[in-house]
């Protein structure tokens, strides 16, 4: 019998936390459905995809990584999906982590117009992030997330077993989401986030807490005209060195560089609004101690300057960042200069390399 063990409900859908992926058959069983079609990356096939094996379905399968999520491998999933008789009631499902989920509902939002599409996260930071909120979309010349749309999902299955097979730095990229969800809102402890292991019996319902924080956001303003853009804390600069080291040999990982985002952008935060010191310290050391590993930044300071100048916060030419008063005071459309975004960076190289 399918164990459903909560649910978050949103304007346009459920997330149903799971125990067992029985509910997800069970979902689409009563929905009647063409034809089911499963997006995998080599990795979710291999260990997500012997969970469901009830479901009958056209496997899609793409290469993983950040570096695949792109126009091409869109049009290899537009592929296999009209050579496979795709209609307009068919139904994919996205199975995996946050490229899946961003390019998969990318793919359903715009095949014939729109079909339907659910998410089942399987990356720590997809179950808390990516795929709640409607935002999909894929890179495009080097460009973090530049062509997408805003898509709800039909519903998303939250089942934290699929954690168990996740490398740890993954796990890891996951919970620098969770950090900054914790800054937004003083609802969750940031001290004690990096802490969490995938054992942690509370690890579910701190998924909860962050999707809930993410949700509230995203209800007051869904696409993202005004209060939604405080959920790009630390992703200017983040989306930045995500950016400059993509397709090279050492690629970031799209928590990393939100980590190194969020160290940069709280030393803005304390320039331009006073953000107390003594607090910013103590998360820097949060961010350093998670995240140990050395990068020189200094040959790509003008190059990640330079991509800040493409975000999509940005108006009339100006840089405009999500800055913080303190935690859980988030403020946005703040307008930092060439100079100050380079200072940022320089520092956060020296910390990084301390
Ligand atoms: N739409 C949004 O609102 C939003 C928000 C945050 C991030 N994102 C996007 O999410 C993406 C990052 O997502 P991600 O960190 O999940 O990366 P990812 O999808 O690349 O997954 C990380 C790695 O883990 C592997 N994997 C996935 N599930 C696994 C499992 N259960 N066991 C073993 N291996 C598994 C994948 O194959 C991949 O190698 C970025 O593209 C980012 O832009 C989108």
């Amino acid at each position: 019998m399918a164990k459903l063990l909560s649910e978050i409900s949103t304007p346009d859908y459920h997330i149903f936390f799971i125990e067992n992926t029985e509910a997800i058959v069970n979902f689409i069983a009563t929905r009647n459905y063409s034809k089911t079609f499963i997006l995998v990356d080599n990795n979710t096939k291999k260990y997500c995809l012997p969970f469901l094996p009830k479901i009958e379905a056209y496997i899609i399968e793409v290469s993983e990584g950040e570096n695949h999520k792109n126009l091409s491998t869109c049009e290899f999933i537009w592929n296999e999906m009209l050579h496979n008789h795709a209609d307009r009631n068919s139904l994919l499902v996205n199975l995996g982590g946050g490229v899946i989920s961003d390019m998969g509902a990318f793919c359903a939002a715009l095949y014939k117009r729109g079909i339907d599409f659910i998410n089942v996260p399987t990356t720590l930071l997809a179950m808390v992030d990516a795929t709640v909120g409607g935002k999909t979309g894929i890179d495009f010349h080097r460009h973090k997330n530049m062509i997408g749309t805003f898509s709800h999902p039909n519903a998303i299955f939250i089942y934290p077993e699929f954690l168990k097979t996740l490398h740890k730095n993954h796990f890891r990229s996951g919970l620098a989401e969770m950090f900054k969800h914790s800054l937004l809102d003083n609802s969750i402890d940031a001290k004690n986030i990096f802490k969490l292991d995938k054992e942690n019996p509370q690890l579910p319902e701190l998924i909860a807490q962050s999707i809930q924080t993410k949700k509230k956001v995203v209800d007051s303003d869904p696409k993202e005209k005004g209060y939604r853009k405080v959920l790009n804390f630390g992703h200017t600069i983040g989306h930045a060195l995500e950016s400059c080291f993509l397709n090279t040999e050492k690629p970031l990982l799209h928590g990393e560089a939100v980590a190194w985002g969020i160290i940069a952008e709280l030393w803005l935060s304390s320039l331009k609004l006073n953000f107390p010191k003594e607090t910013m310290n103590q998360l820097i050391s949060e961010i350093q101690s998670a995240f140990p590993e050395k990068i020189n930044l200094l040959p790509h300071v003008d190059e990640i300057v330079n991509f800040t100048r493409f975000d999509k916060k940005n108006a009339s030419g100006n840089v405009r960042f999500v800055l913080l008063k303190n935690i859980g005071e988030p403020v946005y459309d703040i307008e930092v200069a060439e100079n100050e975004i380079i200072q940022s960076v320089l520092l956060l190289h020296e910390i990084i390399n301390s």
